[in-house]
């Protein structure tokens, strides 16, 4: 199957269990489990890294309360579920918090509109006066995502910050989006790409403009196989989806940063991961018989909460000190945890040459161009 072949599998799926492949994918992202002892011990396998951030010098310790006044700034943060339980809402809902907090006019744009209230809901019960909306948002079908950026078009004159942030890390059985592409890829790398391209016209009405990339310590494992872009050869396997959609993710943020630099767009892009967090992505995901969600289930100590998780990514969105083409991450053991911090680039990410082919092909596949300003 070539990258633009459309397959049309059932939507909807039985769970089976983990494959050996997916096993081994996951291992090798950088998470492994062992028994030792009696005792658990969390090893990480080292990933080759770019040399392009070793030897910075690490960031001071941030939190949200270091985020400045955002007062008149304009910001969508997509994918911003709100749940009663409190370790279900994900990091969009704490990026949403975050910035509507420090004074942004803040919209949470995601599919399911009750998860989606929600948040608002609870937002504005936690920061009385926050300017918070909630307006829907299909990543995984191209009519939504045209529809969501022209009523941003319609109603705003600028935007300040994107943050792409909402993920599907896949279920056990080979999905596909509404247009036919495989689920993962759709709504991680193509959907987010189609989003940004319509709504760079008013990113660049913004003084400052940033749009951050929620990538993954995953993106380690993945790879960008032009022959085979959505996995429709051989076993599907939902980590390996994920990983590569996670590395497609990476590869862009880096080629947008290059293209806004080169044609003088003023938009600054960064990337960032949450390393390891607790919230809705395992289960609403591949779900609790696999492995994920047995480790999401018997080993929660293994997650942060969702609230540090998102701290890369409000550093990259926030901080005057973030700087365009950056990767953050937790600056904990192996970027599992805790405050944010310079990441680990992946070796794979840095190829200009295959972001440059998939900056085309998903320009191809989305029927967007990065166009020119309002
Ligand atoms: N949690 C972690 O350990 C971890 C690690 C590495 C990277 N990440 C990344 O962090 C980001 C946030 O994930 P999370 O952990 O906070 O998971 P989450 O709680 O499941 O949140 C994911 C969000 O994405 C939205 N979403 C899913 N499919 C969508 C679609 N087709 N269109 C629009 N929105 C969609 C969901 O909202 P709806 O269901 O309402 O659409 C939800 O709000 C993701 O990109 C994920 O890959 C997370």
């Amino acid at each position: 199957m070539t990258d633009t072949s459309v397959e049309n599998e059932p939507a909807k799926g039985k769970r089976r269990r983990v494959s050996r492949r997916a096993f081994l994918g996951y291992s090798a992202a950088g998470v492994g489990l062992a028994v030792v002892g009696g005792g658990v011990a969390f090893a990480v396998n080292q990933p080759e890294l770019s040399p392009r951030q070793q030897g910075l010098p690490s960031l001071p310790e941030w939190t949200a309360a270091d985020i400045p006044s955002l007062q008149g700034l304009t910001a969508i943060v997509t994918g911003g579920n709100g749940y009663p339980e409190e370790d279900r809402s994900g990091l969009g809902f704490h990026d949403a918090l975050e910035l509507a907090r420090a004074g942004a006019e803040v919209t949470i744009a995601s599919s399911d509109r009750e998860r989606g209230e929600e948040a608002v809901r609870r937002i504005r019960s936690e920061v009385p006066g926050a300017s918070i909306r909630f307006d829907t948002l299909d990543l995984a079908d191209l009519a939504s995502v045209a529809g969501f950026a022209e009523r941003m078009r319609a109603s705003h004159t600028r935007l300040d910050l994107l943050i792409n942030n909402a993920g599907d890390m896949g279920r056990l059985n080979r999905e596909v989006s509404a247009d036919g592409y495989e689920r993962v890829f759709a709504t991680n790398a193509l959907g987010h790409f189609a989003l940004t391209a319509q709504l760079l016209p008013l990113l660049r009405e913004a003084d400052a403009p940033r749009v951050v990339w929620l990538s993954s310590l995953r993106a380690a494992t993945g790879a960008i196989d032009f022959d085979d872009l959505q996995q429709g050869r051989g076993d599907y396997d939902y980590g390996l989806a994920y990983s590569n959609s996670k590395l497609a993710v990476l590869l862009v943020a880096f080629e947008m940063q290059r293209r806004s630099a080169a044609e003088s767009w003023g938009i600054s892009s960064i990337a960032a991961h949450p390393g390891v967090a607790r919230t809705n992505l395992v289960p609403d995901g591949p779900g609790p018989d696999s492995m994920e969600g047995r480790n999401h289930r018997f080993m929660p100590f293994l997650y942060q909460p969702a609230s540090q998780g998102a701290l890369p990514t409000l550093y990259a969105a926030t901080s005057p000190q973030a700087e365009a083409g950056a990767y953050y991450g937790p600056s904990g053991f192996q970027g599992l945890s805790g405050g944010p911090a310079r990441a680990g680039i992946p070796v794979q990410a840095e190829d200009q040459d295959v972001a440059a082919r998939l900056w085309t092909t998903l320009e191809r596949l989305g029927g967007v161009t990065f166009g020119e300003a309002l």
